[in-house]
């Protein structure tokens, strides 16, 4: 906890120290459990600070992420109220000539946080753009070019799993194995930056994570401490979370920035909000009941669910945090028959076998617990004994996960553990999806009786 005290100065630093001890009693008294005296975590990493050498004009903290069919969202930071929210692009770099075959206008806005002003934050669509194709983009019309590839338009596909980043060396090291072998698209179940308040800690993360997040869409979701909302001080929540890293979530036909969905190479995936309302009277409920309706798996045979606070987990940390939206939601997946959810949250990683209301189940998702992005909290090491015949591997270390989707019928899940120079593939199975068996077919009216 003292460590964050060398990131506030002033006056505006002190109230912001108050802010965050509430913060983290808030998180203790959120997992009572966790706190207990025979839980240790090591140390806390070294958060690294890292900052903006170009001038206020120029854009940083660059990121891509998908947009709705063919399109894609890009995300820029500017310290120059009169930059401008243009993206040229083409096939073609334009280093050489300035110039590019495309271009696109969106728009910026600022928000306020207690003392902090936010610099301008730019979002603009671009496309219909071809798959599998290298992009050079520039941002405000000047500056630094930049270029990611879109992924494919069918299998094979391949993403990178990783949540709980924060900004340490840790997540260093996890950014630096993610990016040693190619991937298609990342995604993160929640708790990005860290930031708890102190609202420069997003713009550092958001420059940490550019070298990644400007050259493959980065396709985020929700986790405790995007919240940073106190009451009658800061009331809004996730108001840091919400103007810097927007999702599709009009584009799937949500009504908020917390939940939402898209479609890539045969993957539909659902983005869940472990805290925005989730009983069958919310917003999000009926909203996922009409996405998962709408979703045709000979289109789309693949059916991937991400949020942040675990459904299941043998960890001590964080037990139970995610059982009331487990009992409200779970027979929606089930019945929709959803392949795998990814979780956050809990500082390690796990693996259950397909699992519906605590037991296995072939028809159920496979749940796995991927919080161990490197944040400066640290590992979560202490799992409960003996262990559940449910979970088929776990271990406290950092790392990340690569699900490599072959086909319509078979992919590839592994889990690579940081070790200095390479990533140790520490797990892998192969998965069949339900699309392509008989046993478990599809949601239709029968499946009522499975239950
Ligand atoms: C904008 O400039 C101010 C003053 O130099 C600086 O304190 C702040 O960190 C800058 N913000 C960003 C996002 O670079
Ligand atoms: C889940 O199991 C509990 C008891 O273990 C039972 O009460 C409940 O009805 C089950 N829920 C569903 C949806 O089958
Ligand atoms: C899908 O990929 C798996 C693994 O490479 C392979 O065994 C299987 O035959 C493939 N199925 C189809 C329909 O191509
Ligand atoms: C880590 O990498 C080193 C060499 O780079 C290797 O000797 C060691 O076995 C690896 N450790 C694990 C746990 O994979
Ligand atoms: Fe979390």
């Amino acid at each position: 906890m003292f460590g964050e005290a060398k990131f506030c100065k002033g006056i505006a630093g002190s109230i912001l120290i108050i802010i965050i001890t509430i913060q983290r009693c808030k998180e203790l008294g959120n997992s009572g459990k966790e706190a207990s005296s025979d839980y240790i975590r090591p140390g806390p990493g070294k958060v690294l600070s890292t900052v903006h050498y170009g001038s206020d004009s120029d854009p940083q903290q660059v990121h891509i992420s998908l947009a709705g069919k063919d399109h894609v969202r890009v995300s820029w930071i500017t310290n120059d109220t009169t930059a401008v929210s243009i993206v040229d692009y083409g096939k073609k770099s334009g280093k050489l000539s300035g110039k590019y075959k495309a271009s696109a206008t969106g728009a910026h806005e600022t928000y306020d946080y207690f003392f902090y002003k936010s610099g301008e934050i730019h979002h603009v669509k671009i496309g219909p753009l071809d798959p599998s194709t290298t992009y050079y983009y520039r941002c405000g019309g000047s500056g630094e070019e930049f270029s990611f590839k879109t992924p494919p338009s069918t299998f094979p596909i391949e993403f990178a799993v990783a949540g709980d980043l924060g900004q340490t060396e840790w997540t260093a090291s996890t950014l630096k194995h993610v990016g040693n072998k190619d991937y298609d698209v990342f995604l993160l179940p929640g708790d990005l930056s860290y930031a708890n308040a102190q609202q420069p800690l997003w713009d550092s993360f958001g420059r940490l994570v550019q070298p990644y997040a400007s050259q493959r869409p980065w396709m985020v979701t929700q986790g405790n401490h995007e919240i940073e909302s106190f009451s009658s001080i800061e009331e809004e929540p996730f108001k840091a979370y919400n103007k810097r890293w927007v999702m599709p979530f009009l584009e799937s036909g949500s009504t908020s920035n917390l939940y939402y969905s898209f479609d890539v190479a045969g993957v539909h995936i659902v983005m869940l909000g472990s805290y925005a309302p989730f009983q069958a009277d919310s917003d999000q409920y009926k909203w996922v009941q009409a996405d998962f309706a709408k979703v045709d798996r000979k289109v789309t045979p693949w059916l991937v669910v991400l949020l942040h606070a675990p459904w299941y987990n043998t960890n001590t940390a964080h037990q139970g945090e995610g059982e009331k939206m487990r009992k409200a939601m779970e027979a929606l997946l089930y019945q929709a028959r959803v392949d795998i959810v990814f979780a956050g949250h809990v500082h390690a990683y796990e693996r259950f076998t397909r699992v519906f209301n605590n037991t296995a189940n072939h028809c159920g998702p496979m749940y796995v617990t991927i919080g161990d992005g490197g944040n400066r909290e640290g590992l979560a090491l202490d799992f409960k004994n003996p262990p559940s015949p449910l979970s088929s591997f776990r271990e406290a270390s950092f790392g990340h996960g690569r699900l490599s989707v072959f086909n319509k019928t078979h992919a590839h899940w592994s889990w690579h553990r940081n070790n200095d120079s390479s990533a140790t593939v520490a797990d892998g199975l192969w998965i069949e999806t339900f699309s392509g068996s008989n046993a478990c077919k599809e949601h239709s009216s029968s499946s009522k009786d499975e239950l």
